[in-house]
């Protein structure tokens, strides 16, 4: 099997992500919200939470007078919202009207969430890494909220139902089939 060697480093490669809407609030009540592809649980224990946030966009500059945001996780049937939230800035829409969403108030964070999404969480800023051309932001995950009819026994969260809506450069997917469970192979012989 022959290979290409890009001479360039990039982070094109990469498969796609779940997609991400982190809401946040500037100190007159406005609230906002951004899309993110670049995310990443970072840690179960205490549950945190990164994102790569542009050092020039608007929701860093919100993120950092609060210490707080959260991260929503829409459905793929909210596609068009997700590109309007990722197509214009909250320094001059408020994208909340725009899309006809509604901020839901958070039980522990001065942040907003996303009523319409049906996976919140609230998150408390506990790390900045500047990088260059985005700062990553680590938040600890103080509360989750979560549609009930998508709950499963024990807190299992139902992925189909759910929709998830996954980003590549410049394009949006589905999820695909499940394909097999983690640590299927410990019980093969
Ligand atoms: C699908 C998609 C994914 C995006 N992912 C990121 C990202 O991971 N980080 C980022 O800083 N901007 C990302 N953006 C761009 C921001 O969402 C966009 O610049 C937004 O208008 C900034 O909003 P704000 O100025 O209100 O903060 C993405 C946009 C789209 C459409």
């Amino acid at each position: 099997m022959s290979k290409t060697v890009t001479s360039s480093a990039t982070t094109r490669y990469f498969y796609p992500w779940p997609i991400s809407l982190v809401s946040t609030v500037d100190e007159d009540g406005k609230p906002n919200i951004i899309t993110i592809a670049a995310s990443s649980i970072c840690s179960s224990s205490p549950p945190s939470v990164g994102v790569a946030i542009g050092t020039a966009q608007y929701s860093l500059t919100l993120i950092e007078r609060t210490g707080d945001f959260g991260v929503n996780l829409p459905r793929a049937g909210q596609v068009s919202e997700v590109d309007y939230c990722g197509s214009h800035s909250g320094r001059t829409v408020d994208k909340f009207q725009a899309v006809e969403w509604t901020p839901q108030p958070s039980t522990i964070i001065t942040s907003p969430l996303i009523e319409e999404c049906p996976v919140s969480m609230e998150c408390k800023v506990v790390q900045k890494v500047p990088l260059g051309s985005h700062t990553w932001v680590i938040g600890e995950i103080v509360a989750v909220h979560i549609e009930e009819e998508l709950l499963g026994p024990g807190g299992t969260l139902d992925i189909p139902a759910a929709e998830p809506l996954l980003a590549f450069w410049g394009e949006y997917y589905g999820l695909g089939e499940k394909i097999a469970d983690w640590h299927h192979s410990r019980t093969q012989t």
